[in-house]
């Protein structure tokens, strides 16, 4: 595996100094994330960039404190951990708007504590059968796990597609910050602060529009799918991942509705 350039610890300052247009017209309030946003958000019709948090679909007070738990994270702030069991969901049109735009990018700041994998997030059809939207890891194999970005069109597709895969350094037990960069062509992966991989992808659609019943699943892909974040054997109140950041950043459209 090659990393073709560190950005190393001070990833966020440069890249504010590279793109002073963004920084120029955005909210400073996700500015240390725009490392991993398409370039073109920047630039000519680009009308701006919205954030999403998917972590607001965890409900507070906690709905089911034996399963879900607040904790610190590396840097202080408050991350949320699930465990085994754990049954976070909401409908995705609370949370998303319908359709997504041609370019986005998927930031998640998690520390997994299971070789096993699972999904991270995912955002599933009615029948909970297929990913329209989701990240997975794999189990570990050797050093190394896998990150699957999950996208399909629900209007056409009966089964889920995963459109990239990325092969990265096993991070169970560790806190990494990893971001996709989903472009017209292209799909890059950050790992770890550190730009690791980009490859050629064909999109189709360009712009996915979910299904308008789907729901947005956290730390599992909803009941049907199962490969939830967790060993079913395992008996106790095992710990699955503890994720700080899950946001989605799509481009404003005219015709976006802002959720809040
Ligand atoms: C990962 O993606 C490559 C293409 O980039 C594909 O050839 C390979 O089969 C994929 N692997 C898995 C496990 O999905
Ligand atoms: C992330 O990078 C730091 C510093 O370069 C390194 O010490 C750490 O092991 C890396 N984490 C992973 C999971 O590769
Ligand atoms: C896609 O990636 C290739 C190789 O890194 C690069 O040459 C090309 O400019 C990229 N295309 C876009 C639209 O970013």
């Amino acid at each position: 595996m090659d990393y073709p350039f560190l950005i190393s610890d001070i990833c966020f300052s440069i890249l504010l100094l590279l793109l002073p247009i963004v920084w120029h017209y955005v909210s400073p309030s996700w500015g240390q994330d725009e490392f991993a946003l398409p370039l073109s958000f920047s630039q000519g019709e680009s009308l701006g960039v919205l954030d999403y948090n998917l972590l607001d679909a965890v409900k507070i007070p906690l709905q089911d404190p034996k399963t879900q738990y607040v904790a610190d994270s590396e840097d202080g702030f408050p991350a949320f951990g699930f465990k085994l069991g754990s049954d976070v969901k909401m409908a995705r049109r609370q949370i998303l708007p319908d359709t997504l735009s041609q370019e986005f990018a998927i930031l998640i700041s998690a520390k997994p504590r299971t070789k096993k994998g699972g999904f991270i997030f995912a955002i599933v059809n009615p029948m909970d059968t297929i990913v329209e939207l989701g990240v997975r890891i794999a189990p570990e194999t050797g050093a190394y796990t896998v990150l699957y970005l999950y996208y399909t069109d629900p209007s056409v597709d009966v089964n889920s597609h995963i459109i990239a895969n990325f092969t990265v350094p096993k991070f169970n037990n560790k806190w990494v910050k990893f971001a996709f960069r989903v472009t017209l062509e292209n799909i890059t992966l950050f790992f770890n602060c550190t730009e690791t991989e980009t490859v050629l992808v064909h999109r189709n659609p360009l712009e996915l529009v979910f299904d308008s019943a789907s729901t947005l699943y956290l730390a599992q892909a909803g009941p049907v799918i199962g490969e939830p974040y967790e060993d079913r054997k395992f008996k106790g109140p095992q710990i699955m991942i503890l994720m700080e950041d899950l946001k989605l950043y799509i481009e404003l459209m005219p015709d976006t509705e802002r959720k809040d």
